[in-house]
């Protein structure tokens, strides 16, 4: 189902062009007053957008007097709750979640994500899977009716450094396309990510059954986890270019 309403916290606004970091800020602030409540853990994703949902759950804590505890998807999202001064907590404490908020790169009209753009796919679905709720934001340009129509870099898929190669001809060899290692902005080598791992993005050819795709990639010795969330995700806010934001469940 899907929704477009002209969010603007409590401020009227006129329509008119906002730019990606604005419809961000649109989509986090809405999840956010929409979905975390007092005495609730709450999981933190990883990446630019949710930046903007810490910014404004840490005003809430602090408005509102709120008891929330954060479990981080990342080193970023670790040192964002604590730059905040929020409770950070871990999945040790806190294996259970009430809600998790977090980005993605792609959406697609079935709630399908492609996520790792930033590295830390494991964690974030592992965080989201420990919670009850898993709750997307993003902005206009994640918004996708099929999964590589906006995102063109591929789905993330970490892998155990020594098998990179293996994985990649077995990924090419399925499923077609190439998987190609991501390297560091510098390109003096890739990018190690939190679980010193490497990421390998899997360019594919045409769309595919997200769910078995996903199933079959994990079944090939030194995968570690991949970018495809199938059927996690319950809800996603895209803030728009004129301001509105529109809501997929
Ligand atoms: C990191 C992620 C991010 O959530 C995703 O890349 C979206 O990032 P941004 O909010 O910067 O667009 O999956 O691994």
């Amino acid at each position: 189902k899907e929704t477009h309403v002209c969010f603007c916290g409590s401020r009227p606004r006129s329509y008119g062009t906002v730019m990606a970091e604005e419809a961000k800020k649109l989509a986090a602030y809405a999840a956010v007053d929409n979905h975390i409540q007092n005495n609730q853990v709450v999981g933190i994703g990883s990446g630019s957008t949710i930046v903007y949902a810490v910014d404004r759950l840490s005003e809430r804590v602090r408005q509102e007097k709120l008891n929330i505890v954060c479990v981080p998807t990342s080193f970023q999202a670790r040192q964002l709750i604590l730059q905040h001064c929020l409770t950070l907590s871990d999945l040790d404490r806190h294996p259970e979640l009430d809600v998790a908020i977090d980005g993605a790169d792609e959406v697609d009209a079935g709630l399908t994500l492609i996520k790792g753009g930033g590295g830390c796919l494991t964690q974030e679905k592992i965080v989201a899977g420990c919670a009850k709720h898993f709750i997307v934001i993003a902005d206009f340009r994640k918004d996708s009716k099929a999964l590589g129509q906006q995102w063109k870099k591929g789905v993330p898929i970490e892998v155990i450094p020594m098998a990179y190669i293996p994985v990649s001809r077995a990924i090419a060899k399925r499923f077609g396309g190439e998987a190609v290692l991501r390297m560091a902005v510098s390109k003096a080598g890739p990018v190690v990510t939190d679980n010193s791992n490497f990421i390998l993005d899997w360019k594919f050819e045409h769309s595919q059954n997200w769910k078995e795709v996903n199933t079959a990639i994990k079944m090939i010795p030194g995968v570690v986890e991949t970018g495809l969330f199938v059927g996690m995700a319950e809800k996603a806010y895209f803030g728009m270019e004129d301001g509105s934001v529109k809501t997929r469940d």
